[in-house]
């Protein structure tokens, strides 16, 4: 049988040279593939209350709606700056390839939400940390961070265990 792993493609050198580019939109693009990322993303937190899923841009925003409604509660995007209408707030950090700012509404979660913040993928853990920092400047509690795949080598799993998160992936 396939397990998620096998949906997903590497495309060297995207965006720049020397980048192995982990490419989901095939693994989104299967039903069971796509069923099977959901069911397992949800797995470890049976039973556990979750009040919020927060997805980070672009591709936690498929995964964070899907599982969103798997749960029966709201989803709230953490958009690159620039892209909300309201009134937000904001948090720089940098990547694998590059630097930017993101962004979250300030009403978007209210004091002591439980948030589940989930995404494709965590490298560095630059975007992720972000997102946990926005998420916890609005007072809301990460309950738990979710990535279909963790690529370890690049510090984004350590970075996050130590400001204290749970941190699950599918696959490396
Ligand atoms: C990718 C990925 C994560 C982030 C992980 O998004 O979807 O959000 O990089 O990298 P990090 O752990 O080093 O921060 P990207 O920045 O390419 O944005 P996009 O999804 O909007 O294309
Ligand atoms: N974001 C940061 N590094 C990445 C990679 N290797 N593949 C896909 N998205 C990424």
């Amino acid at each position: 049988m396939k397990t998620v792993q096998d949906y997903i493609r590497t495309i060297p050198d995207f965006p720049h040279e020397g980048i192995m580019f982990r490419d989901v939109t095939t693994l989104f693009a299967d039903p069971r593939g796509f069923r099977m990322a959901i069911d397992q993303l949800l797995h470890p937190y049976a039973g556990q209350p979750i009040d919020r899923v927060v997805g980070l841009e672009a591709r936690g925003f498929i995964l964070g709606g899907a599982i969103a409604h798997q749960l029966s509660v709201g989803f709230v995007p953490i958009r690159k700056k620039g892209k909300l209408p309201a009134k937000t707030i904001e948090q720089a950090y940098t990547l694998e390839y590059g630097e930017a700012v993101v962004e979250i509404h300030d009403d978007a979660l209210q004091p002591g939400e439980r948030v589940l913040m989930v995404d494709d993928l965590l490298a560095t853990g630059g975007t992720a940390e972000a997102g946990i920092k926005l998420i916890e400047r609005l007072g809301a509690v990460v309950t738990g961070c979710a990535f279909i795949i963790d690529l370890p080598e690049l510090g984004g799993r350590a970075k996050l265990e130590e400001l204290g998160m749970d941190v699950h992936a599918l696959c490396a």
